[in-house]
């Protein structure tokens, strides 16, 4: 159905703010390092920032300007250099970048492009434009953009250049499990306008009764897992995360170091003790695993994790958030890099499901048990690559989206993958176990 006047201009201004606010975070992560900075390579997992920086600027073209604009390209000549599949991110720093300054050029006039494209498009039936999906998808793809950004932030040497007001503390006390009793929920959407392909089509799901803790694992609980031994027992590991634990030399999250008797970790260019209540962050899906066995329990399937998160006992429907179906405010999530670490457990009571799990939403990404999938009926859209490509054994899902996340980026739906072994993206999780008998009949 096309909207009507109203609609397009409402839709229209809805566009025009979130391509400004994104653009300003954009900026502020790419100004708070110098030239040569942007230009550096702070890990070979990471694009040098400048990688970033003009490929967030070639999508907008590709996609914006040239698909849905129908005009000519802007930087034609460019494309492979900025083509994700065709660059390898290890080989990044060896191209012909473009220097921080021709890329900031680029990416503004490909932006006024846009806004001119903005104020005629007509939002048609067309799947492209429909509800501004395409401009939806772009604004999402800057903002995950921003997400690695800022994970290259943390990785980079030297000392710190952002900053951020730390995040709530608590104001419930949060704790234990939750249960999820048995029954059918609906899983995915047809309905979220910006919704990305992965998370379509809504469908029914059936699960046996479940618990899953109420907070993410916290920093306190997993130094016990450490100090139990738990790295130097192949008990609680995978086969593949016993060899990966040993290659790899892994002994605590990243970014942590003994300091006397505890610990302290590395966060943007600073180093503090760490704090138990918070919930822990950078463990691979390895770690995550190994810690659910040591403590009795395994990690929610994807399907659990999304349950608990949107379904609500009182209608039976699947809600976007786990607080309804409002967009996330600053009570109700730790979202969208307002702080720049996780916020500890009991922070967001206004976040929390109606079941009573906490904090499913931002904080840390939540490494789930399943692979990467299509839901059932799952169809491509607008290209393969978006999603199709990693489906398989390769990749686990994570889910909630993190401190680094954008609200806009991070629906009840919205679902990430990864390798098993990365860590220095913002994952933590939380744990969940199969519902005793008694339980399940309660
Ligand atoms: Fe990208």
């Amino acid at each position: 159905m096309t909207i009507d006047r109203t609609g397009a201009e409402r839709l229209r201004g809805r566009i025009a703010v979130e391509l400004a606010r994104t653009r300003a975070r954009t900026a502020l992560l790419t100004e708070a390092v110098d030239d040569a900075d942007l230009m550096r390579q702070h890990s070979p997992l990471m694009s040098p920032l400048v990688w970033d920086l003009a490929h967030v600027g070639n999508q907008e073209e590709l996609w914006l300007v040239r698909d849905v604009g129908g005009r000519p390209p802007v930087r034609q000549d460019i494309d492979d250099l900025y083509d994700a599949f065709k660059q390898p991110r290890r080989d990044r720093p060896t191209l012909p970048l473009l220097p921080p300054d021709e890329a900031r050029a680029y990416l503004t006039t490909v932006r006024d492009k846009v806004y001119d494209l903005l104020d005629r498009v007509a939002f048609t039936d067309r799947p492209l434009v429909a509800d501004g999906f395409a401009f939806g998808m772009i604004v999402q793809h800057e903002q995950q953009h921003d997400e690695t950004m800022l994970a290259t932030h943390q990785l980079r040497a030297g000392p710190a250049v952002l900053h951020a007001p730390p995040p709530p503390e608590p104001r419930a006390r949060v704790a234990g499990e939750v249960l999820v009793p048995a029954g059918e929920f609906t899983m995915g959407t047809d309905t979220d306008p910006w919704a990305l392909d992965n998370e379509r089509p809504a469908h029914r799901v059936e699960l046996p009764a479940y618990v899953i803790d109420a907070a993410p694992v916290t920093n306190g609980a997993y130094r016990q897992f450490i100090a139990d031994g738990g790295y130097d027992d192949p008990r609680w590991w995978s086969p593949a995360g016993w060899r990966h634990r040993g290659e790899a030399g892994l002994t605590a999250p990243m970014h942590w170091r003994r300091d006397g008797d505890g610990w302290a970790y590395r966060r943007f260019g600073r180093w503090s003790p760490v704090r138990d209540d918070e919930p822990v962050v950078h463990v691979c899906w390895y770690e995550a695993q190994a810690y659910a066995a040591w403590a009795g329990k395994r990690l929610p399937t994807e399907a659990e994790w999304e349950k608990a998160a949107r379904w609500d006992p009182a209608t039976g429907r699947s809600r976007r958030y786990p607080w309804g179906d409002d967009e996330p405010t600053s009570a109700h999530a730790n979202l969208g890099q307002r702080h720049l670490w996780p916020a500890p457990v009991g922070a967001y009571p206004a976040g929390a499901s109606p079941l009573g799990v906490h904090q499913l939403i931002g904080d840390v990404w939540e490494w789930t048990g399943t692979t990467f999938r299509g839901h059932p009926g799952f169809a491509a859209f607008p290209y393969r690559e978006y999603s199709e490509v990693f489906f398989g054994d390769d990749y686990l899902v994570l889910r909630g989206g993190s401190f680094g996340t954008d609200q806009v980026a991070c629906r009840g739906t919205f679902r990430n993958w990864d390798y098993p072994i990365r860590r220095q993206i913002f994952s933590g999780f939380r744990c969940a176990r199969d519902a005793s008998p008694e339980e399940a009949h309660r």
